[in-house]
């Protein structure tokens, strides 16, 4: 594997590397066994000819409050083996001087998708997302890019970008990958104290009951009011949002509404002010 930190040397790696599929796994470090296995889908796409990119970079475009960016862990050493160990090529670490310099003046705006969901409560986080991606495809030039579906909405956004701005990249969904009491591997659950990560695994069992809920008939109403209700019991958990949506537009359902598939069911709940997000979907009956 070769490590690179600027642009010029990402160019140079690139350059002698023209190996095709090319596949981006863009990152923010603290990588995980979530991580681990976007890697190893990344690895088996471009099988033993292609050429696996990988990048970690802790974007500060997409965090809007400080002390969420100075509370994510950095493990830059753990991150640089565990990418050689999942057979990644390049690996591409940047700092923020190097990825934005210091007069940048465009940015990157995705105008529907990114409104709801996690959009309503971080304003300005999938801009900062979109720009980042839509540079490191650039910088890259990837002819694949894998996301986890753990972040749907910045899946459905960043397909929107691509859509919409004509890159020419597949992308590629990463299932969620759990913990054996089913919470979601997150770079955030370490920060979980250890009251809340025995309740955390409560988001998940509520998201499914709720799921089978509505698959029999509940409501769009009904079915998000039994996860509130489910997690509203515990100590220390604030819900930030419960909502059933279409997985493409991302619309929201009709409170009224009942058996309207596919439909996709995501919450973000906060534990002990670790806000964690979680989603399950639910496909149309063959
Ligand atoms: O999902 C992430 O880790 C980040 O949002 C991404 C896609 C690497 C952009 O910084």
């Amino acid at each position: 594997m070769r490590t690179v930190t600027t642009k010029r040397e990402l160019r140079a790696a690139l350059a002698q590397n023209e190996a095709t599929p090319r596949v981006l796994v863009p990152t923010m470090g603290a990588l995980h066994v979530g991580h681990a296995s976007l890697l190893r889908q990344a690895r088996e796409l471009a099988g033993t000819r292609g050429c696996v990119v990988a990048s970690v970079f802790l974007n500060p475009t997409q965090f809007n409050q400080a002390e969420d960016l100075e509370a994510y862990p950095r493990t830059p050493q753990q991150d640089a083996d565990l990418c050689e160990a999942c057979g990644v090529d390049i690996l591409f670490m940047p700092d923020a001087q190097q990825m934005y310099g210091d007069d940048r003046t465009v940015s990157v705006h995705e105008g529907e998708l990114s409104r709801t969901l996690c959009g309503a409560s971080r304003p300005g986080h999938f801009d900062g997302v979109c720009l980042v991606v839509a540079k490191l495809f650039n910088l890259v030039q990837p002819t694949d890019a894998i996301f986890g579906e753990k972040d749907y909405q910045q899946l459905a956004v960043l397909r929107r970008m691509v859509r919409d701005l004509d890159f020419p990249i597949t992308l590629h969904a990463a299932p969620i990958v759990r913990e054996k009491d089913g919470l979601a591997v997150s770079s955030r659950n370490v920060r979980l104290s250890s009251e809340c990560r025995k309740l955390a695994p409560q988001l998940y069992a509520s998201l499914q009951s709720a799921a089978e809920a509505y698959r029999r008939g509940a409501t769009v109403g009904a079915t998000c009011e039994q996860v509130k209700r489910q997690l509203e019991m515990l100590s220390g958990v604030k819900i930030d949002y419960v909502q059933l949506v279409h997985p493409v537009t991302l619309r929201s359902m009709a409170v009224e509404s009942v058996g309207e598939f596919p439909a996709l069911l995501a919450a973000a709940v906060f534990f002990g002010g670790v806000r964690l997000i979680d989603n399950i979907q639910i496909p149309s009956f063959s």
